[in-house]
């Protein structure tokens, strides 16, 4: 059983990952060894088997008695980390939730129903390094890589519609808070049915501009208004998650050399943790819809093609419908006016799930196989 450490367990993507490793029963097939930056020495957490205490997250020569090590921990902790472990000798296996070795070239993007192929030949290689990928790029390649798989995307603009657990916990309580400030702002109005909307619509825009409303953590509205910006800017104009999209699919599918252009515009919206995309497909070549309906359901065992009907897309292509599920619904798929070569695409996914917990825990899997 290979010796596996788990850092970053206990924060969001952590607790996700925690729960489906418990779903799965992988904790049967390691020694687990539970990390923490703050409560060394604690007992560790119930996986259904003794654990030792906690280690120091930040002891080297701890770290370094470990085969395979997970971290949630975010960019700064492997930054400052992964290069003294790997300076101290490490060659064991390190699978990272954040994204700063993502785009090195000795680090593999994993996301195994979409790119096996990759992460086996970089385990043939020697790679010791896997890296989930950006939680939009994971859920869009679930989505559509059926289509990539048979070589027929010429470019994709993809526009997403991203919630509010992206960047973080403080942020998602927010929403919540500020859903419920707009609310009580005008409760005795709205509970009038003589009252006009447009009394009710000019106060409640009045309390989202007003320094009642709170901005804390998001720094502008998000409830009952969007934020189209996510990350730092760039010098192309792009935001960094417009960036990812691009650089991310392309290294995931293997193909850096001759990369596919992927680009579009991320938008925050007030959803608590899924995102959504709509896509535009440039295809290479006219394809009729039934066979783009198969080719997408047929790439792997979590895509749900949702027929372009207006109850179903509704039902089941949602936010709502789907937070908390690991498949992954495509539909609105049509041919846009554009040309029968343009196909639109609308895709919804769990951003902790596949955006995030999902492939590190197979990755391990793949490890112990
Ligand atoms: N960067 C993503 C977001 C989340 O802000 O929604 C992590 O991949």
């Amino acid at each position: 059983m290979k010796r596996t450490g788990l850092v970053g367990w206990r924060g969001m993507v952590g607790s996700v990952l925690m729960q489906r490793m418990r779903e799965e029963n992988d904790f049967d097939q390691i020694e687990p060894v539970f990390f923490s930056t703050s409560q060394t020495g604690q007992p560790g957490p119930d996986v259904g088997k003794d654990v030792p205490s906690l280690k120091d997250a930040n002891d080297i020569d701890e770290l370094k008695q470990m085969e395979v090590i997970i971290s949630c921990q975010g960019g700064d902790y492997t930054e400052k980390v992964y290069p003294a472990l790997r300076k101290a000798g490490w060659d064991g296996y390190w699978i990272d939730a954040a994204s700063t070795l993502r785009m090195k070239d000795d680090s593999i993007i994993v996301l195994d129903p979409v790119n096996k192929d990759v992460i086996e030949a970089g385990l043939d290689k020697g790679i010791k390094t896997y890296v989930g990928g950006n939680c939009t790029v994971s859920l869009m390649l679930m989505a559509v890589g059926g289509l990539f798989d048979q070589d027929l995307v010429e470019w994709i603009s993809p526009m997403t519609y991203q919630a509010a657990s992206g960047s973080g916990a403080q942020h998602m309580r927010e929403l919540i808070r500020q859903m419920g400030a707009i609310n009580e702002s005008v409760k005795d109005l709205n509970a009038d049915p003589a009252t006009a909307i447009l009394d009710i619509d000019r106060q409640v825009a009045e309390f989202i501009r007003s320094k009642e409303y709170p901005v804390d953590q998001w720094g502008v509205p998000l409830a009952g208004s969007l934020i189209p910006w996510i990350d730092k800017p760039l010098d192309s104009g792009q935001t960094k998650e417009e960036w990812k999209a691009e650089v991310e699919s392309n290294k995931i599918l293997g193909r850096s050399d001759k990369p596919i252009p992927i680009d579009g515009i991320c938008v925050r919206i007030g959803a608590m943790r899924c995102h959504s995309q709509a896509l535009t497909i440039k295809l290479n070549k006219d394809v009729p819809l039934d066979e783009i309906s198969d080719i997408l359901a047929r790439a792997n065992d979590w895509v749900k093609v949702i027929p372009n009907d207006k109850e179903v897309s509704m039902a089941e292509l949602s936010p709502a419908s789907v937070t908390g599920k690991m498949h992954v619904p495509v539909g609105r798929l049509r041919k846009l006016s554009m040309g029968n070569d343009y196909l639109s695409a609308f895709t919804v996914g769990d951003q902790l799930l596949w955006g995030a917990a999902e492939p590190l825990r197979r990755m391990l899997r793949i490890l112990l196989d």
